[in-house]
């Protein structure tokens, strides 16, 4: 079957390029196009969850917004992801007991190494890009409770366009990115306990529904990339898009009652200052889905 990402297939590439090149013009427009009105979430309309599933097939991203603040609570998100077909979470060590993840500053013995569960910035990557290969994250989902006093945006970039740019400036870099073998995240010991294996995999790779994936961190610490002349330029050459003022990366903070939905798109968050009165601190809440989001 003809697929865009198949690089011996240039005619399928360019009309797909060329369609998502123009339709990236839309959000970088008026970011408003991207969001969705919510007005019950426990029972989102038909309409509602077209417009969210749409966004992400076509962008790979959309960003919602509850309209009835009694509407922002946990369990109400969850009920409101299901209808857009997210039930299979990944729950890591540091999940809630509904396995949606609370990510909020704490400092107790299982989080004290990670950044996300701090106020410091956070480098780009996708989620769950250490997971076996089998359990990939295909979808991620980001609520706000509560956002910061200042700070804490997220930076976000569809891993297609990523795909395309790398692949305009040279198809060897798509071809190194395909690499069973490209990228390797070494085993994760917590007190002295293993708690991943070591996991070896591809950066892009195309899933049974013919969706793109993409696993990728921008650490230069805990990871180790193939060490080939193409694999090392297509890093560099991602780590400079990145870290440049490229208009296909959006930056937005979210709201109270504010998220967005992906197809585990590349995405990174800012430093922030929280409030001192504990009710009030950043409080967002993660979900990562093996499910794929899907035509409605
Ligand atoms: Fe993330």
């Amino acid at each position: 079957m003809a697929s865009p990402f198949d690089l011996s297939d240039t005619y399928s590439y360019q009309k797909w390029r060329n369609m998502k090149l123009c339709q990236a013009l839309n959000y970088q427009n008026d970011l408003n196009e991207l969001f969705v009105t919510i007005h019950n979430c426990q029972a989102p309309s038909t309409h509602e969850v077209d417009q969210v599933l749409n966004n992400c097939l076509r962008y790979s991203f959309s960003f919602y917004r509850l309209n009835n603040e009694s509407n922002n609570q946990k369990a109400h998100i969850t009920q409101f992801v299901t209808q857009l077909g997210l039930k299979k979470l990944d729950a890591n060590i540091c999940a809630d007991k509904d396995k949606l993840t609370s990510i909020t500053q704490v400092t107790h013995k299982d989080q004290h190494n990670y950044i996300p569960y701090s106020n410091k910035r956070l480098s780009w990557h996708t989620d769950g890009y250490y997971n076996r290969l089998n359990k990939q994250i295909n979808a991620m989902l980001l609520h706000c409770k509560h956002p910061a006093k200042s700070g804490g945006a997220s930076l976000i970039m569809d891993h297609e366009i990523a795909y395309i740019l790398l692949r305009d400036e040279n198809p060897e870099y798509i071809r190194a990115f395909m690499d069973i073998d490209a990228m390797t995240i070494p085993a994760n010991i917590l007190n002295n306990k293993m708690i991943r294996k070591a996991q070896t995999g591809p950066v892009f790779s195309v899933l049974s529904n013919g969706q793109l994936h993409m696993r990728f961190t921008a650490r230069t610490r805990n990871i180790e990339w193939k060490q080939s002349s193409p694999t090392l330029e297509a890093v560099d050459f991602l780590t400079n898009l990145l870290n440049s003022n490229s208009p296909h990366i959006i930056k937005y903070t979210l709201q109270a009652g504010e998220g967005l939905i992906c197809r585990n798109i590349l995405h990174r968050r800012t430093s922030f200052v929280d409030y001192e009165e504990s009710y009030k601190k950043r409080l967002l809440y993660r979900g990562r889905y093996f499910d794929t989001l899907n035509q409605p």
